[in-house]
């Protein structure tokens, strides 16, 4: 199944040069033959930046699924989870839910990520936490589940019962 993702950092550092995007790259690599990565871009932690490149991207149809990393913490500029909050259409607590608990067996910081989902449009919006681990700890989690999404998102399917 083809399915289209964008891939965006959420980091001030990262987006003036200041420290190297490790999670980006990360998120690629885990990706490698699951899916197609359509765009990928650095943003800074500003609330308005970060919502108009989501709707931007969900109301073009450019992509199934836009992956965030950063800013879902309680620093004074974590801003990623309003900032989706402020464009999703449907609120998707499911994944952040089954993120959190995935990870509170890796540390118990995992309840410190504010990260949510939701989708507008055709296109599922998921927050991810910022670390290189973190990412891949919760992409452990919802890799099995995008080509499910992408096709009841799509229309293209209403047969949930598993094979
Ligand atoms: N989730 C997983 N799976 N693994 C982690 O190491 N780190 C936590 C949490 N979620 C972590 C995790 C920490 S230390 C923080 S502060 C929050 O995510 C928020 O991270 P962010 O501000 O980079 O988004």
């Amino acid at each position: 199944m083809d399915i289209k993702i964008a891939l965006i950092t959420m980091s001030d550092k990262g987006y003036n040069g200041t420290r190297e995007d490790k999670s980006g790259p990360m998120m690629e690599s885990l990706l490698k033959g699951q899916a197609e990565i359509v765009y990928k871009t650095i943003v800074p932690d500003e609330r308005d930046i970060i919502s108009k490149e989501l709707s931007r991207i969900a109301d073009n149809g450019l992509a199934d699924i836009i992956l965030t990393s950063g800013g879902t913490g309680f620093a004074p500029r974590d801003v990623t989870p309003e900032a989706t909050m402020d464009i999703i259409e449907r609120n998707v607590p499911g994944i952040p839910e089954a993120m959190r608990a995935y990870s509170m067996q890796k540390t118990n910081r995992a309840m410190l990520s504010r990260a949510v989902a939701g989708i507008r449009k055709k296109t599922l919006i998921i927050n991810m936490p910022g670390s290189p681990k973190a990412v891949s700890e919760c992409m452990e989690v919802i890799l099995p589940i995008l080509e499910h999404a992408v096709k009841t998102m799509r229309g293209e399917t209403n047969e949930c019962a598993r094979v």
